[in-house]
């Protein structure tokens, strides 16, 4: 495995940021460094929460040239992906605990020319995702509860299945990035880091800064 492909990337949750001015906010992130921009769909059935939908994605599309990387808190993703592809997404992680055929949804996924992403639940064991590794660019371990901004992250639960996935990844002789997202800030990063995460979803701890920058590369550098 090439090592520079699990350098560590930080994607900052626009959930966080204010929505009144989001194309600002979107060229804030850009301007501070970040790597990627994660944008989180929720439906209001899968999560308890909704949030927005695929013209949000394309509302945001002109605004930065970062990787638009696409998280569906969905109960049924495969009847919105068509959608959330033309709005101009990069990358799209579903839930293995979703209504659907996961293959079926990554391929699809992956037959439009996108990267694909499995997330899994804290709730959810390790070995729901173990078949469809080597379908995946990203693996998503959920360090809270998804729903919500701003929640603490949930290290007991989670930190072992993020060691278990890089074991499992090694063994395999895989390449996938392993993100975690929720409760991400600039001492936890440190403990998902040293489990095996290279991806570093943060809202809350990156857009209520105000020198992102600064924020950015302290989590880029935070170990
Ligand atoms: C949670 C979302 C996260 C959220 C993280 O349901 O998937 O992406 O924005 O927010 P923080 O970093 O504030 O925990
Ligand atoms: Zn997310």
């Amino acid at each position: 495995m090439n090592q520079t492909c699990h350098d560590r990337i930080i994607a900052p949750s626009v959930l966080a940021s204010d929505w009144g001015r989001v194309a600002e906010e979107v060229k804030r992130a850009t301007e501070a460094g970040a790597d990627w921009l994660h944008l989180d769909a929720m439906d209001g059935h899968f999560v308890k929460n909704i949030s927005f939908g695929p013209q949000f994605v394309s509302a945001i599309r002109p605004h930065t040239n970062l990787p638009l990387d696409v998280h569906l808190m969905l109960t049924h993703p495969q009847n919105y992906l068509e959608a959330f592809i033309k709005a101009g997404s990069d990358q799209i992680t579903v839930h293995v605990e979703a209504e659907h055929d996961v293959s079926t949804t990554l391929k699809q996924i992956r037959d439009a020319g996108l990267k694909t992403g499995l997330a899994l639940n804290p709730a959810t064991p390790i070995d729901d995702v173990m078949p469809y590794l080597n379908e995946i660019d990203l693996l998503l371990v959920m360090t809270v509860v998804p729903g919500f901004g701003g929640q603490s992250f949930m290290e007991n639960e989670t930190m072992p299945k993020v060691s278990a996935a890089r074991a499992m990844r090694e063994a395999q002789g895989l390449d996938f990035h392993i993100q975690v997202d929720g409760g991400i800030d600039a001492q936890t990063v440190k403990i998902a880091g040293a489990n095996g995460a290279n991806v570093m979803v943060a809202g809350t701890a990156l857009f209520a800064q105000d020198d992102m920058a600064a924020a950015v590369e302290g989590m880029r550098g935070a170990d």
